[in-house]
């Protein structure tokens, strides 16, 4: 109780008394350091606009703010400014798990109040927060009378880009979700988009649009109107709006991260800081490592989800791999078909799915404890076929089940088309929900409450986008959301530069189940994966996220022992995080230091080209001397040929004064171990 009061009080001590003014339009402020500005004016009829510059450059024009509703006169015009407040705020924050420990939240706020002159009357906030790289704005409405209920048909937010460039996106709203490779276009081509939307702007400025805090609300995609004018375009309601409110509301936030370079995007964390704190509790409990798992060789599939004689979920399988993590050190175990209700066609249809009932091949009682004698856990998993209101209607028996096994980590699953998931209202209507709706918007909170009242963590796949909500429920440690390995299994594998795409893109929205490490390289039919060795490990360090597969088998990994070295070594959780350079689509290099220890990892992917990189090691700690174990591409090493398995493994004496370079092959990467001489 003290903790929480202390806490309490800092927090509010860390805002500066707030100041009001009675302002006359156009209304300005600017970010701690002066870096970045808002401007907030009025077009013809009183038609509020924002416009955002940095370093006195203007980013976006001015650009129109304002909604439609289905039942009442459309929020754009006839409005004026009735007062501005600032404030400033300066608070370091501690994160339970994740890529820093502690995260400076340091902004100015900037609400304008705003009013409409018509009968009507309608009064709202845009609230700003003003970050040195970057600003996140969202809309604050009050209870009134005349919005008892909203429905919004529309978000008529615009982001107005004052200059072309270059922009890395994903299509929005087709049936396979978040799960396409990315486009990369002029700005002024880009069509429908999910965010993030990472744009390199003409005079190089790099500016990443997104949104933070996606709570009981429809997501945003964007779409281009003309020139470089993106527009929101939320996410489908089923049998209702696009989103239904009640009394005061507010919007997510809408967030600009704005950098000099790709790498200055990643070290922002401006979204994290836009959430709100904790409302969980402690997570001690939670163990971020890595996990083998039942898993490839359905993905190739060589074993089935289904019972029957390929199925893949034994207990003798499951012993197996329990043996193997014990013996590797590797903590988790994944189990995915362990359950009934995999039979039939599971894809878009989960409603056999029962998460407290094991198949008859797989012996619950048995494997808890056997994994439990080895000091080993297993990882639950939930696929819910899109059926949502059926795993709702489970989850405190499908949570208890798993805290009853030990299970304190679970994957979870919503295969099916975009706009397929079921909700089943309590009249017994089903309707067809999007995967980023208002619906599932609270759905995944809802999971977040349920399984944080038996101490579970969750890996969300084919979930809703992430922004930044690890920080509010922290037991939501994880989530797919875009191209993992398992398209590297299939016909039209990721190409190799779709790493190096992830990370300025999707990577930004937080944690990604990616599932890295298959060092055979050898997807279904024997079909070659399209890296190298090297980069497989590289992706330990480059693609985040505090529970990591090592997803290859006991069987593959047998034959791969010197690398696999490096896989085992490889911890999940970090102090410190350093994206040491890179460019969007082409290379990156990340430096991160292990949470508790002196040792730092560091990885490297390219793309097709061969290329080199080169970077300093002043992260390390100046006056001491570290052992870098280095796994690098051998100088044949080719992902177009039988050489993409070819690695070499050094080893150098370092200090912080050197700098390093390292030679990445066609799909290759490098990955780097420094530890301390004692
Ligand atoms: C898709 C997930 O991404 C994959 O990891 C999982 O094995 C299948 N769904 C089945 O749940
Ligand atoms: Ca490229």
């Amino acid at each position: 109780m003290r903790k929480i009061a202390t806490s309490l009080a800092l927090a509010m001590l860390a805002f500066a008394t707030p100041v009001f003014a009675q302002a006359k339009a156009p209304v300005t402020a600017t970010s701690p350091g002066g870096i970045v500005s808002v401007t907030l004016g009025f077009e013809g009829e009183g038609r509020p606009v924002y416009s955002v510059s940095r370093k006195g450059k203007p980013i976006l024009a001015p650009s129109r703010l304002g909604f439609l509703f289905t039942d009442a006169a459309k929020l754009d015009r006839r409005i004026e400014i009735t007062g501005t407040e600032t404030r400033d705020f300066d608070e370091t924050w501690t994160q339970p798990w994740g890529e820093w420990t502690s995260i400076r939240n340091h902004y100015r706020e900037f609400k304008v109040h705003l009013k409409e002159t018509t009968a009507l009357g309608r009064v709202f906030t845009v609230s700003f927060r003003l970050y040195d790289d970057g600003v996140g704005f969202r809309y604050e409405f009050p209870g009134q009378p005349n919005m008892a209920l909203t429905s919004i048909a529309e978000e008529l937010t615009e982001f107005a880009f004052a200059q072309d460039g270059t922009a890395w996106w994903k299509p929005a709203f087709l049936w396979n979700r978040e799960e396409y490779l990315y486009n990369k276009t002029a700005l002024s081509a880009l069509g429908t988009a999910d965010t993030p939307v990472t744009i390199k702007l003409a005079d190089g400025t790099h500016v990443a649009l997104h949104e933070a805090a996606l709570v009981d609300y429809s997501g945003m995609a964007v779409a281009r109107t003309e020139g470089n004018t993106l527009r929101a375009q939320l996410t489908p309601g089923a049998g209702r709006p696009k989103v239904e409110k009640q009394g005061a509301w507010t919007t997510p936030w809408r967030t600009l991260i704005i950098a000099d370079d790709a790498a200055g995007l990643y070290m922002s964390h401006l979204m994290l800081n836009l959430n709100e704190p904790n409302k969980l509790g402690d997570m001690s409990w939670f163990k971020p490592g890595k996990f083998v798992g039942v898993w490839w060789n359905m993905i190739k599939g060589e074993w089935s989800w289904a019972r029957g004689p390929k199925h893949g979920a034994t207990t003798a399988n499951v012993m197996r791999y329990i043996d193997f993590a014990a013996a590797q050190g590797i903590p988790n175990v994944l189990v995915e078909g362990w359950n009934v209700g995999w039979d039939g066609d599971w894809f878009g249809n989960g409603w056999e799915m029962d998460f407290a009932r094991p198949t008859e091949d797989f012996d619950a009682a048995k494997l808890a404890a056997y994994a439990k004698k080895k000091g080993v856990q297993l990882v639950g998993h939930h696929e819910t076929g899109g059926a949502a209101t059926h795993y709702e209607n489970q989850f405190d028996t499908a949570f208890k089940y798993a805290a009853d096994h030990n299970i304190t980590i679970v994957k979870t699953g919503y295969v099916t088309d975009a706009g397929q998931i079921e909700r089943v209202d309590p009249d017994g209507t089903k309707y067809r929900e999007w995967h980023e709706g208002q619906w599932m918007s609270n759905h995944f909170v809802r999971v977040a409450l349920a399984a944080y009242k038996y101490k579970v963590a969750f890996d969300s796949h084919e979930p809703i986008k992430g922004t930044g909500l690890q920080r509010t429920y922290p037991n939501w440690v994880s989530r797919e959301g875009s191209r993992g390995m398992e398209y590297n299994s299939w016909a039209g594998k990721n190409p190799p530069e779709h790493e190096a795409n992830l990370v300025f893109t999707r990577m930004l929205e937080g944690p990604m189940d990616f599932t890295p490490g298959v060092l055979s390289l050898t997807g279904e039919n024997g079909s070659a994966i399209l890296s190298t060795k090297a980069k497989q490990l590289a992706l330990y360090v480059v693609i985040y996220s505090p529970v990591v597969m090592a997803a290859d088998t006991p069987e593959n990994y047998a034959l791969h022992m010197p690398a696999f070295k490096f896989i085992r070594d490889v911890p999940t959780d970090w102090s410190e995080t350093r994206v040491l350079n890179g460019e969007v689509g082409d290379y990156v290099t990340i430096a991160r230091k292990q949470r508790g220890s002196e040792q730092w990892f560091l990885g490297a992917v390219g793309d097709e080209e061969s290329r080199t990189t080169s970077f300093k090691l002043d992260f390390l700690t100046p006056g001491k001397r570290y052992i870098a174990e280095i796994y690098r591409d051998g100088d044949d090493a080719d992902y177009r040929t039988p050489a993409r398995h070819s690695i070499v493994i050094e080893q150098r004496t370092v200090t912080a004064n050197d700098a390093m370079t390292l030679r990445l092959a066609p799909g290759g990467g490098a990955a780097v171990r420094f530890r301390l001489v004692k």
